[in-house]
């Protein structure tokens, strides 16, 4: 996926960059390499020039200068995103957040606080001690505020806190134009108009550059207790699930893997299984009555418990290494998609089916948030990748009513299929929407697709 043409950005326009942020934080020719290229390697890109603001002021009169002479524009938080939406596949230049670090105090009679778009989103969880970001990703160390709010981040307790866009009180951003945009005061009701934080969550870079975010935080989970519950099949793991949300109050996380991902845990990365089960459910809960209610669910099935801080590391170490398996067998096409709940068993049982059916020596690994409907799809191609691994599972996903994109985001990825779960109407008032956001017409303009 690459593009040999790069945005025309001349010299003089480099010097009126250097003018805003400093020559330093300009980069070119080589300098650029880490932020044209996602941490899989499944997507390269080329860019003429990665700019590195340190302050909103400074991001408005980048885009100024980049909107007046027509440059697109790629914003990139941490770099961790898995649909080619932060990297310049088309010669863009990178507009890169990290600098905008600034993690305000905590108010804690609000439980909440204002970060900047660099913030990573383990340090906002780390801002306060009797406090915890509801989000929590694998890829926290790296991930940052502005980019997980650009994809509305999901993860791993999505069950009890929701996405990103949840977690939203207000934001601050900046247009094509230059325009600063900031509602940051945080209020729990505010109905004044419309609702443009929740819009900017999940649009991928293409409406504005968020440089800034006013977060709600949740309490720090009491006594968590984690199991790891092995299970003969995938309809049993899900009705124990489903069991699982009604009767655990405190239940913050149900996950799921199976025995193909843990073995390639276990040969590459040595984690050796705690136990062994054709399919795996991790359980996490808190609070009063956690411990019990889930030894209730387990039952007499084969579990391992983790209450202690590096137990629980240990347990989830097998779900959260997950991202990483199919890249120790080759460079992983990732497919993140979605079903209704009743749809969820014959997802996740019939989706290595009809990969095998276009290309019998692919590896799959799948696993993910089983009470999210979720089901992220790890395919090492042995057959050309010329789009036969997304059309057999993006058909299965269709028939069964589900999206082809849960969390990560449309990208570059998953761009031509976009007509599959958005109305030509649906895409129309989209493009009507970016238009009024982004005047100049530069920022993303290859993701989401007009
Ligand atoms: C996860 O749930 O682990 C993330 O969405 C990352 C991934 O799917 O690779
Ligand atoms: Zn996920």
């Amino acid at each position: 996926m690459t593009e040999p043409h790069l945005a025309d950005v001349p010299d003089v326009l480099l010097r009126e960059f250097a003018a805003v942020v400093g020559e330093t934080h300009v980069l070119t020719g080589d300098a650029t390499a880490g932020y044209a290229v996602d941490w899989t390697g499944a997507f390269h890109g080329h860019t003429p020039a990665v700019l590195r603001p340190g302050s909103t002021a400074e991001v408005a009169s980048l885009l100024a200068l980049c909107g007046d002479a027509g440059v697109p524009v790629v914003p990139q938080g941490g770099n961790t995103g898995l649909v080619g939406g932060g990297v310049p596949l088309h010669g863009e230049v990178v507009l890169s957040l990290a600098r905008l670090d600034r993690l305000g105090p905590v108010d804690t009679s609000a439980a909440q606080v204002t970060a900047g778009a660099g913030v990573t989103l383990q340090q906002v969880a780390d801002a306060d001690p009797a406090l915890d970001l509801g989000v929590l990703i694998a890829s926290r160390g790296s991930a940052t505020v502005g980019g997980a709010i650009a994809t509305n981040a999901g993860g791993l307790r999505v069950l009890r806190y929701g996405p990103m866009r949840s977690q939203l009180r207000g934001v601050e951003a900046v247009l094509s134009d230059g325009t600063i945009v900031s509602h940051l005061s945080g209020l729990v009701k505010d109905n004044t108009g419309y609702d443009y934080p929740g819009l900017l969550a999940g649009s991928e870079g293409t409406l504005a550059v968020v440089t800034a975010a006013r977060l709600q935080l949740v309490p720090r989970a009491a006594g968590p207790v984690t199991v790891l519950i092995g299970l003969d099949s995938l309809g049993e793991l899900h009705e124990l699930a489903s069991r699982a949300l009604r009767e655990v109050p405190g239940l913050l996380s149900a996950e799921f893997f199976t025995a193909a991902g843990l073995a390639v845990l276990a040969e590459h990365a040595g984690l050796a299984p705690p136990l062994r089960a054709p399919v795996y459910l991790l359980l996490e809960a808190a609070g009063p009555g956690a411990g019990e209610d889930l030894a209730a669910l387990a039952g007499d099935l084969p579990v391992a418990v983790g209450t202690t801080a590096a137990d629980r590391a240990r347990l989830w170490a097998y779900r959260e290494r997950h991202p990483e398996a199919a890249g120790f067998l080759g460079v992983p096409l990732k497919l993140d998609v979605s079903v209704p709940a009743a749809q969820w068993v014959r997802l996740a049982s019939e989706v290595a089916g009809v990969l095998h059916a276009v290309d019998p020596d692919a590896r799959v690994i799948i696993y993910g948030h089983v009470a999210d409907g979720n089901v992220h799809v790890n395919v090492v191609t042995a057959a050309p990748a010329d789009g036969r691994h997304e059309e057999a599972v993006f058909g299965l996903v269709i028939s069964l009513g589900g999206s082809v994109s849960a969390e990560h985001g449309i990208g570059a990825l998953k761009a031509p299929w976009f007509p599959l779960v958005r109305s030509d109407a649906e895409r129309a008032l989209f493009t009507r929407i970016r238009s009024a956001f982004d005047l100049a017409g530069i920022l993303n303009p290859h993701v989401l697709p007009r």
